[in-house]
């Protein structure tokens, strides 16, 4: 790859500045950098060890650039990414506006790369949605899957660096909070809530519609995906216990483990008799996703449960947005 103009919208914000650490650690050319944010207010970013100024996006000429992340909101990306991709600029898109967009491939490279073909607006899927295909891919390949069902665990960094001070707030100022804004309709400090956004269609939530629409976009079938999605107290790793039904007859539950061990993004923790199994905080700044507790199911052959945890940061976000700029290394060289 030669190297590349990159700029980073929400540079400032949680998967900005971990596209900017995956960015580093991964040693992508990149020879300059543009950081993008709410105009006005002087900041800076750290590039390179070396500070850079934050700049606006109202004026941002994109003839300064080869790549784009957009980790803003919805509206900051319907608003920008094309104007952005029109100049030839690729754009990797974090937020959900352009992910159910039948013109616009949802990639997450270990699944499904080739959809990228060569297009130039590319959307990187839900932190949710990501951790879970990765999981199930070798098992949609090598069993077929009749139908998802699954409950999520997610951390409140899903939510922005707000969130991360509200938890930081209810947790250590338990019987007196600080007042801070509310991220969420009720305390996260010591409670669970059992929905991570609006509720929607039949009462379900989007994140939970995310998961199904997402995961049937990004497997190209309609497999049924039921979710139900939770916010816990944990900053950083989204859990998930999944179930599934396959096609065809499942193998041993070894050979289940050697299959996700051999498959791209995956790092199998799973020992009962040793009581490893995966969690957040052993997710928390890692690539892979951690895949434990593989069961079948007691009364369905052909039932599978899995707990699927992973860093919603790093492979949920910023990862996999810089995995995709690797994949069209070509485009860049
Ligand atoms: N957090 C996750 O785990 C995760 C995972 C997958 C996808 N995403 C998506 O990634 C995006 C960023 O999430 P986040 O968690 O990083 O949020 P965040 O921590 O709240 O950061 C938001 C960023 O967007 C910038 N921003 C907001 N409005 C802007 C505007 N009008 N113009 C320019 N910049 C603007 C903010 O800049 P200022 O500093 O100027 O406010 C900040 O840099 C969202 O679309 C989110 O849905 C997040």
């Amino acid at each position: 790859m030669r190297g590349i103009r990159v700029a980073i919208v929400g540079a400032t914000g949680l998967v900005g500045q971990k596209i900017l650490q995956v960015l580093q650690e991964r040693q992508l050319p990149v020879v300059s950098l543009v950081p993008l944010a709410t105009e006005g207010l002087g900041r800076n970013v750290v590039w390179d060890g070396h500070s850079v100024a934050v700049e606006a996006l109202s004026t941002m000429d994109w003839n300064r650039v080869d790549v784009a992340f957009f980790a803003a909101s919805g509206e900051v990306s319907a608003q920008h990414a094309p104007v952005a991709s029109g100049y030839g600029v690729t754009v990797v898109d974090k937020s959900s506006y352009f992910r159910m967009n039948p013109e616009i491939p949802l990639i997450v490279p270990e699944v499904n790369a080739d959809a990228i073909r060569d297009s130039h607006l590319i959307a990187s899927p839900n932190c949710s949605t990501i951790q879970m295909v990765v999981a199930l891919d070798p098992i949609r390949r090598h069993y077929g899957i009749r139908r998802i069902l699954v409950a999520t665990y997610q951390a409140v960094s899903g939510t922005g660096r707000d969130a991360m001070t509200v938890l930081e707030n209810q947790t250590r100022n338990h019987r007196h909070p600080k007042p801070v804004a509310a991220v969420y309709p009720e305390p996260i400090g010591f409670n669970v809530l059992p929905y991570c956004d609006q509720f929607g269609d039949l009462d379900y939530t989007g994140e939970e519609w995310k998961l199904t629409r997402e995961t049937q976009k990004i497997f190209g079938s309609p497999i049924p995906v039921t979710a139900t999605a939770v916010r816990v107290p944990v900053f950083i790793g989204h859990s998930e216990a999944v179930y599934v039904e396959t096609e065809s007859p499942l193998g041993s539950i070894d050979e289940i483990r050697a299959l996700l061990r051999r498959s791209p993004g995956i790092r199998v923790v799973d020992d009962p008799t040793r009581g490893l199994v995966p969690t957040p905080l052993q997710a928390q700044d890692q690539d892979e996703v951690l895949v434990g507790r593989i069961r079948r199911d007691p009364f369905d052959p052909q039932g599978l449960h899995l707990f699927v945890v992973g860093d919603n940061l790093r492979k949920g976000a910023a990862t996999n947005a810089v995995q995709i700029i690797e994949t069209l290394s070509g485009r860049f060289s």
